[in-house]
């Protein structure tokens, strides 16, 4: 090379890094493959934190020269990347850093993962944004979004955010429409904030903690969902303008009080309203009969005046009427009678007498659905409700009624729920009861109820839960009893296609009906709120599953609890045959015989049989029932060898043989059993432990050498139980499951 060609190549070389470095430069910056470039990041920052289970961003491919068609992005028509909605796709790990490289990115979706940590403050230069959904993670920290000032649509609900949100505004108030924030830990005052927020529309403050005064705007908003805090303070005439444009008011379960205004007429496009759960006195507002779009309307838990304005009876699309626990007494007031729309009517916690015949609501032409529960009613059950046409939940349970069951509710064919529990019935459950086909639950529990079951009663063939715990039944358990919940199809398949399926006023029927000892719920239970509660019973009532290891049969879970009575007699093995029976409680009657090896064929999670007499061996089919959880065969007598098999039972978290003393054997050291303590085999003299664990003193080492063995796998208990639980109540189900993950990972890591 001469020297000139030498120079001349130098300065192309020079001219060629100029330009990429200056390409690069531009590249850098605002192009679409420096787009591609950060998406390429953003999946190797995913992968990184997420080594087993990957969204669908594992499939971005990078040979394509254009990430627009990747799955989750868009792209605008210069091939700038606006959107990535990465919802959903089993990211954990914090968020990522550097989405601002994606200068005009407009749309994020990051929902239903469980991204933890902080929002980086990167995120705040996001300018471009116009929706950013953060919901269903576990995200905490302070909010502090004040760079995203373009914000059309902000959802942070079911996270774990804490402190004020003043900070953020008015800053992102501007273009702002839809704000949700619920079911977080934010606290402090929300007066002022929204103010400046022209075009806002949706405001969603759900279970949060804050307090003091509500927003004097909100009448402004579509809906404003304010439930579930701890506001304070009065409304007024002025609280609703005369341009109010709510359609949704959820005012619930805050500290509330006063007189509630009429002026709420001058929201004439309300479609919900509840107030449940506040210190509201004084009469029910007449101005609600204004508002002629009204389908539900909830006033339950308040002190209101027990004299309802008949102005409430122009509602003419009112379907769904929740006015229990107001403590009215005396007899039902008449105009319930008159508002023939219903189709639910909640008058439970009121102290009643009577009236159920004489205000008429037993007359209401489409009533569903009638809770009359928690009151003080007398006498016998009005035969006057077999002929309401459209009945399907009947729930009188904690009453006085006495008498026996009339025979003529075996006429109510379309009863799906019938709760006659907590009572003081008396005489033979009515064997026309086997003519309820559509019938999910019977709960009886809890009366004084005496003869035979009635054989007739396998033939509720959608019979799923099924209570007549303590009671004074004798005989023998009727071999039909295998026909219940043969075949619920039907009548689920009617609910899945049933829109209205209108939840209870709130979570006393669910929580009776699921009691805690009831493992998947076990922790849910203390979170139900009235919209949980509703989700739960919906879903129960379309027969979604529950079933830990058959998720996706979406098989629904049946039960049979008959504890407490006088039955005598063997088990009949026909009871094998119930393909959905999971939860079986038969302790405390006088059972006897051996018990059926057919039991084992059940999907059984919860098999209680103590306090009988059941006697020869305890049968090692029982070790193959693979999702058992909780096992009690104590006091009976259980003879022969104690079966080997029940060390398979992995998932047993509760045993109990204790007082069978006619059962021998050696319990090993290794396996399941190992992970039980002494109390479980107390009264067993002819059990032995292996050496190990050989005769410690129950006061001293033993609960504890047992207590530290369980704790390993109860705390795996607990993660697979809040995994079952997520499965199952979908939405709810991903912000417990997360916020239970971690609680438990807690536990785990302290024990
Ligand atoms: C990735 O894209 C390239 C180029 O379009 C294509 O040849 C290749 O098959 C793609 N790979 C996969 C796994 O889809
Ligand atoms: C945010 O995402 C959740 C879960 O993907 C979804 O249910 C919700 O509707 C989204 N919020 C908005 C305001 O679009
Ligand atoms: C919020 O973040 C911005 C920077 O993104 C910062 O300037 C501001 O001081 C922060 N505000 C609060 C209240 O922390
Ligand atoms: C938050 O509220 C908005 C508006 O009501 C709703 O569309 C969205 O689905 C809610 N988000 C979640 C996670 O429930
Ligand atoms: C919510 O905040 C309160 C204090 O404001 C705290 O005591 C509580 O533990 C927090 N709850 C959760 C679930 O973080
Ligand atoms: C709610 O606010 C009232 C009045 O400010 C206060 O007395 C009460 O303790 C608060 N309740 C909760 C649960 O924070
Ligand atoms: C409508 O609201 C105004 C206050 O803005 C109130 O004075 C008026 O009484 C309300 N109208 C009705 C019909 O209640
Ligand atoms: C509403 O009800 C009242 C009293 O029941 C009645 O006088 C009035 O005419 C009704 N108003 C409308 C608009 O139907
Ligand atoms: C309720 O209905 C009954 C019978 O239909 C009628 O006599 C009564 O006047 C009505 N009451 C009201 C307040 O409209
Ligand atoms: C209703 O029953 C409850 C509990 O049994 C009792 O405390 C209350 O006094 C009764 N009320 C009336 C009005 O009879
Ligand atoms: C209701 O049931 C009773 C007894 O079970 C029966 O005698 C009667 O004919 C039935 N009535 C109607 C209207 O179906
Ligand atoms: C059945 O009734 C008994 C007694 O009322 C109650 O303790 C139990 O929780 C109920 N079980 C179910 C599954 O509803």
């Amino acid at each position: 090379m001469s020297e000139e060609e030498a120079s001349l190549s130098c300065h192309f070389l020079l001219i060629l890094s100029l330009i990429l470095i200056t390409g690069q430069a531009i590249t850098a910056k605002d192009s679409p493959q420096n787009d591609k470039k950060v998406l390429l990041q953003l999946k190797h920052f995913l992968q990184n934190n997420n080594l087993i289970y990957r969204g669908s961003y594992a499939q971005w491919n990078e040979s394509e020269t254009s990430p627009c068609n990747w799955l989750g992005i868009g792209c605008s028509a210069d091939g700038r990347v606006t959107h990535v909605d990465l919802s959903a796709s089993s990211i954990s790990g914090a968020i990522f850093p550097s989405f601002s490289l994606l200068t005009e990115l407009a749309y994020l979706d990051l929902s239903a993962n469980t991204i933890g940590g902080r929002i980086p403050s990167d995120l705040n230069n996001c300018v471009n944004l116009r929706y950013l959904n953060l919901s269903l993670n576990l995200l905490d920290g302070e909010l502090n979004l004040t760079g995203l000032n373009k914000l059309e649509t902000l959802d942070l609900g079911m996270n774990q955010f804490f402190g004020e949100i003043r900070s953020n505004f008015p800053a992102i108030c501007q273009n702002l429409v839809t704000l949700n924030i619920s079911t977080n830990n934010l606290t402090g005052e929300i007066t002022g904030c929204f103010d400046q927020c022209p075009k806002l529309q949706y405001l969603d403050l759900r279970l949060n903690q804050f307090y003091g005064e509500i927003w004097d705007g909100f009448s402004k908003l579509r809906e404003f969902v304010a439930s579930d805090n701890n506001f304070t303070g009065e409304f007024f005439a002025e609280s609703f303008r005369s341009d109010c444009g709510l359609e949704i008011l959820e005012l619930s379960t805050n500290s509330f009080d006063g007189v509630f205004p009429d002026s709420i007429a001058n929201c004439s496009k309300l479609n919900h309203v509840s107030l449940w759960e506040n210190s509201f006195t004084g009469r029910v507002p007449s101005g609600i009969g204004s508002l002629s779009q009204l389908e539900i309307l909830i006033l339950g838990k308040n002190s209101f005046d027990r004299d309802i304005p008949s102005e409430l009876l122009n509602c003419s699309k009112l379907v769904f009427l929740d006015v229990g626990e107001n403590n009215f007494g005396g007899e039902i007031q008449q105009i319930f009678g008159n508002f023939t729309t219903l189709r639910n009517l909640v008058l439970h916690t009121n102290q009643y007498t009577s009236g159920m015949e004489s205000s008429g609501i037993l007359k209401l032409p489409h009533l569903a659905g009638l809770d009359l529960s928690y009151n003080n009613f007398t006498g016998n059950l009005p035969v006057q409700i077999n002929y309401m046409p459209s009945l399907k939940y009947l729930i009188l349970a904690y009453n006085n009624f006495n008498g026996s069951i009339p025979p003529e509710y075996g006429n109510i064919t379309g009863l799906q729920a019938l709760d006659l529990s907590f009572n003081e019935l008396t005489g033979s459950i009515p064997p026309t009861i086997g003519n309820l086909k559509s019938l999910l639950w019977l709960m009886l529990d809890n009366n004084s109820l005496t003869g035979e079951i009635p054989p007739e009663i396998g033939n509720c063939s959608s019979l799923l839960w099924l209570n007549l715990t303590n009671n004074r039944l004798t005989g023998k358990i009727p071999p039909e009893i295998s026909g219940i919940g043969g075949d619920p199809v039907p009548t689920i398949e009617t609910n899945r296609r049933d829109s209205l399926i209108a939840g209870f006023g709130d979570c006393l029927a669910v929580k009776r009906w699921i009691p805690d000892s009831y493992p998947p719920f076990s922790f849910v239970y203390v979170l139900m709120t009235r919209k949980n509660c509703q989700i739960i019973w919906g879903q129960l009532l379309k027969g979604h599953g529950l079933l830990p290891k058959f998720l996706n049969s979406n098989s629904p879970l049946q039960l049979l609890a008959i504890s407490g009575n006088q039955l005598s007699g063997e088990v009949p093995p026909e009871i094998g045959r119930m393909r959905n029976l999971s939860l079986v409680y038969l302790n405390l009657n006088r059972l006897s015989g051996r018990l059926p090896p057919e039991i084992a064929r059940l999907p059984l999670i919860v098999l209680n049989v103590s306090s009988n007499s059941f006697s020869g061996p305890i049968p090692p089919e029982l070790g193959g029932i693979q999702c058992l959880q909780k096992l009690d065969l104590s006091c009976n007598n259980f003879s022969g060898e104690f079966p080997e098999s029940l060390n398979r039972l992995t998932d047993l978290s509760k045993f109990n043989v204790s007082f069978n003393p006619l059962l021998s054997g050696v319990i090993p050291v290794t396996g399941q059993m190992a992970t039980f303590d002494n109390d479980s085999f107390l009264g067993d003299p002819l059990i032995s432990f292996s050496d190990a664990r050989a005769n410690p003193s129950p006061k001293t080492d033993g609960p504890i050498s047992g207590h530290q063995k369980d704790s390993p796998r109860r705390g795996a208990f607990y993660v697979f139980l809040s995994l079952t639980v997520s499965f199952f109540l979908g939405l709810l189900g991903g912000f417990l499951v997360t916020f239970f993950l971690k609680k438990m990972i807690k536990i785990i890591l302290r024990l």
